[in-house]
């Protein structure tokens, strides 16, 4: 009988300890169960422990970044450089702003975007760069911020999978060089808070703008009107979304925080050990690791399987591994290539480069992501890749 997990293995699981557990029910018993004092406390938290002055949280990165493009006064026909391989957010937060996503190829050894690829992109209508560090693995940064500084372009780093990540051991969205940095606490993240994300940044004239942004337009601190110290009397100073982030998000934030490195070291530990265990595998194309300049945070662990050695497409061996109780993801499908934005870029031929974007979809073909979260056990992880094998003999024997 072939080699099976007895039970399913999801690919990624959030690790709640009894201190969250105990700080949501201390919420709970406090009648104060949205935004309030542990919001703000968790705030503080993220500017400190991001080394970046100001921080706003609110539902989800997505709307963060909604938000940090409003901030940024982007105009229907403006232009934002990214890269196709990401969540769709990425794109559709400027397009629901008027904008369009001008798409650059990746560097097929990171998956992010590749910093040579971008002048090529840049019009009289671009506004800004958005860099994905995707897996946790940060962009080209110096390159970025270079070419950034001399079109006069800002940067709006999409860091959702990137909490604890550093680029030239200094924590990702603490160099002013990027007017914002934008991070989310989605329960398959580094850290949760159920759901939720976070702006990060260094102009302190965005705050009150961005604070009113996710609450109706409503200046400062809003959640206070309820308390003794607050003031009945609110004034809305423009229309705007209902975004808020809750004190029940921010009582397990507030303990994810502190275990953050831990976690994140745990999860390098087990990123290394695939690597090495997959050393004499030919059949796939494993990830970079990062190195001193680039701190991976290690958020996925992106395998590319090689059909033309397996015998096997991508989507045969993930439902291989389904079959023998083993989940893995799929980061990213490109997005270029969903049915939208299929149409889209027939409609806005100039946002795609002539020779399309050849790297992003033949990663996009071939990439899943294992299971790696820093509760996976080594037996787990030893039987993961013992599957995996066992699937390519199997393959290379039809
Ligand atoms: C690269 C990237 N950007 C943005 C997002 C959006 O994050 P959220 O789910 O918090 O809106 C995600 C979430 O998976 C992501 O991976």
């Amino acid at each position: 009988m072939a080699l099976r997990r007895e039970s399913f293995l999801p690919f990624s699981r959030p690790v709640i300890g009894q201190e969250e557990i105990n700080e949501l029910i201390d919420s709970i018993h406090s009648g104060w169960l949205t935004t309030g004092p542990k919001t703000a406390k968790f705030e503080e938290h993220l500017s400190i422990y991001n080394n970046v002055p100001f921080v706003r949280v609110m539902n989800s990165a997505t709307t963060a970044q909604e938000v940090s493009l409003q901030v940024m006064d982007l105009q229907p026909g403006d232009e934002v450089i990214t890269s196709s391989l990401t969540w769709v957010s990425t794109l559709s937060t400027i397009i629901l702003r008027g904008g369009i996503p001008v798409l650059v190829d990746i560097d097929p050894r990171t998956l992010n975007i590749d910093p040579e690829k971008i002048e090529a992109a840049i019009t009289p209508r671009t506004k800004g760069i958005i860099p994905v560090h995707l897996t946790g693995l940060p962009c080209d940064m110096d390159s970025i911020w270079a070419i950034a500084e001399r079109h006069q372009l800002w940067v709006i780093e999409d860091a959702a999978q990137a909490m604890g990540a550093s680029y030239k051991g200094k924590k990702i969205g603490s160099d002013p060089r990027s007017v914002m940095s934008i991070f989310s606490f989605h329960p398959n993240k580094n850290m949760t808070t159920g759901e939720g994300g976070a702006i990060a940044f260094h102009n302190e004239n965005y705050l009150n703008r961005i604070t009113r942004l996710r609450f109706h337009g409503i200046e400062k601190d809003a959640w206070k009107r309820q308390s003794k110290e607050g003031n009945l009397h609110i004034d809305v100073v423009e229309p705007a979304r209902k975004a808020n982030f809750m004190d029940l998000q921010a009582a397990l934030g507030l303990h994810q925080l502190p275990r953050l490195d831990q976690f994140n070291l745990r999860r390098g530990e087990l990123f290394k050990r695939y690597l090495r265990l997959f050393q004499d595998v030919d059949e796939c194309r494993l990830p970079w690791e990062g190195d001193e300049t680039f701190g991976h945070c290690f958020h996925l662990f992106v395998f590319r399987i090689l059909p033309e050695k397996a015998r096997l497409s991508r989507d045969e061996f993930v439902q291989a591994l389904k079959d023998r109780n083993i989940g893995s993801g799929i980061h990213y499908r490109p997005a270029h290539l969903h049915t939208f934005y299929q149409n889209y870029y027939q409609s806005h031929p100039h946002a795609l480069p002539p020779q399309g974007l050849p790297h992003s979809e033949w990663s996009g073909d071939r990439l899943l992501s294992l299971p790696l979260w820093p509760g996976l056990t080594e037996e787990d992880q030893d039987l993961i890749v013992n599957i995996i094998k066992d699937i390519l003999i199997a393959a290379s024997k039809k």
